[in-house]
């Protein structure tokens, strides 16, 4: 059985968790591979709303192993506070494993994030203030608390010490600041240690062991290609890499291991956070994708940025994933408008047409995005569940996002509920099972 990422392709937000959701059912195991807690889903089970940050969705299944991989960055206190919390209404967390190679938020991390943006000002990245940044730098640093070392508490006061030297001289207004004290920082995160002990394997060679036992094994994206480091739309992003390639590194597998690669987008764009957003609306259709797609953030509550479907991005996500199937959500948002926009090329401050996604932040940032028109159309498709019921329009719309990247759309979101979906042409053996 197959290893099989599923992705965003936009900024984030694309309704990843509910796919997920979808195929964990089937997995033996759903694996994180990046991020941390800036990225969040909700899922819906028998009525009853579930929150989570660190955590994969395959929780909710029984027997699923869900792991927060090497490549993720954890903030314990959320970890625990989320496993605490699924407990405490009855599900079974027995089967969440932590990479004890996966990077630890610390106090100073968190600290760093907003001082950061602060000095930034008016050109601050809008990150979710979670750490994420600062914990990844001293990764790449070597200067990071890494979850082993949780469990020995005199390795971890001197790495802690190590790492807090730096710190203090960027965190200079917050000297006093009790978060900053070596001694009250060791202590309380050995207790997180303490505390996550059970759940801390050796998480790369779990995911091999159900590989070789042909076991199917989820590897679920956190954020977007275009917040990934080296290409999105840099320094407007996130500070790890949520393309399909980062799955092999941030668990540990290799790329033959993959056998599909699952991208999801939503009908329309959103962002949240500055940078370039070349089909951003700022008119009654921006208004009607935020109030009608509910476009605030899980994680942070903010209003979302809404623009029209950006082709071109699009195709740049397919090719930097490489994706077998593209899954589109919130097609029932776009219902009441017409006609529909896409954009298809941008066109630069100099007035040069760009066919596809512009390498230089420049280009990009005055960049306008050219669009084609297709006829909209109306009513509630929430109940439809094959695509002969979609409106003819929705159905040419679907065709002409699949002809112009060049990837089949195998499922198409219709409504937030977990069966609004519709099913779209040969599906993948492992749906059709
Ligand atoms: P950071 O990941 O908190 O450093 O934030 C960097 C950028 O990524 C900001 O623009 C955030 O709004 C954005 N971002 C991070 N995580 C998510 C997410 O899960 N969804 C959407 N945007 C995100």
């Amino acid at each position: 059985m197959p290893g099989i990422v599923i992705v965003g392709t936009q900024w984030g937000d694309e309704g990843k968790g509910k796919i997920v959701d979808l195929l964990a059912e089937r997995a033996d195991a759903v694996v994180r591979f990046q991020g941390g807690n800036n990225a969040g889903h909700t899922i819906v089970r028998d009525g009853e709303e579930f929150k989570l940050h660190l955590i994969p969705s395959g929780i909710l299944y029984r027997g699923v192993t869900c792991i927060i991989g090497n490549g993720v960055v954890v903030d314990p206190a959320v970890l625990i506070s989320e496993l605490d919390g699924l407990r405490r209404r009855g599900v079974d967390v027995t089967g969440v494993k932590l990479s004890a190679n996966a990077h630890v938020i610390m106090p100073y991390h968190v600290m760093l994030d907003s001082a950061g943006e602060a000095k930034l000002g008016k050109l601050a990245i809008g990150t979710t203030k979670r750490g994420i940044g600062p914990c990844y730098a001293d990764k790449a640093a070597r200067l990071g608390i890494r979850v082993q070392d949780l469990l020995d508490p005199k390795i971890l006061r001197k790495k802690i010490l190590a790492a807090l030297e730096p710190k203090k001289q960027m965190l200079r207004p917050f000297a006093r600041d009790p978060r900053l004290d070596l001694h009250a920082i060791a202590e309380q995160y050995t207790a997180y240690g303490h505390r996550l002990e059970p759940h801390i394997a050796d998480t790369a060679r779990l995911c091999w062991e159900i590989l070789d036992r042909d076991g199917l094994v989820l590897f679920e994206g956190a954020q977007a290609a275009m917040l990934d480091l080296d290409h999105g739309t840099y320094p407007f992003v996130s500070s790890s890499n949520p393309i399909a390639g980062a799955a092999c590194v941030g668990a540990g597998v290799g790329p033959t291991d993959i056998s599909e690669v699952w991208g999801v987008a939503k009908a329309y764009t959103t962002r949240v956070g500055a940078g370039p957003f070349p089909t951003e609306l700022d008119d009654e259709v921006g208004k009607h994708l935020l109030t009608k797609g509910h476009e605030y953030g899980t994680t942070t509550g903010r209003e979302r940025r809404t623009g029209w479907l950006d082709l071109v991005a699009l195709r740049y996500a397919v090719r930097l994933n490489r994706l077998s199937a593209l899954v589109i959500t919130k097609l029932d948002v776009l219902a009441g408008l017409d006609p529909i926009r896409v954009a298809v090329r941008y066109r630069g401050g100099d007035g040069a047409v760009f066919d596809e996604f512009p390498y230089h932040q420049s280009i990009l940032h005055a960049a306008e995005a050219e669009y084609d028109e297709l006829p909209g159309f109306d009513g509630d498709i929430g109940a439809c569940r094959d695509e002969s019921e979609l409106p003819q329009e929705a159905r040419d719309y679907l065709a002409y996002i699949e002809d112009f990247v060049g990837v089949p759309i195998k499922l198409v979101g219709v409504g937030p509920g977990r069966d609004q979906i519709v099913a779209r042409g040969e599906q993948p053996a492992l749906l059709a099972a």
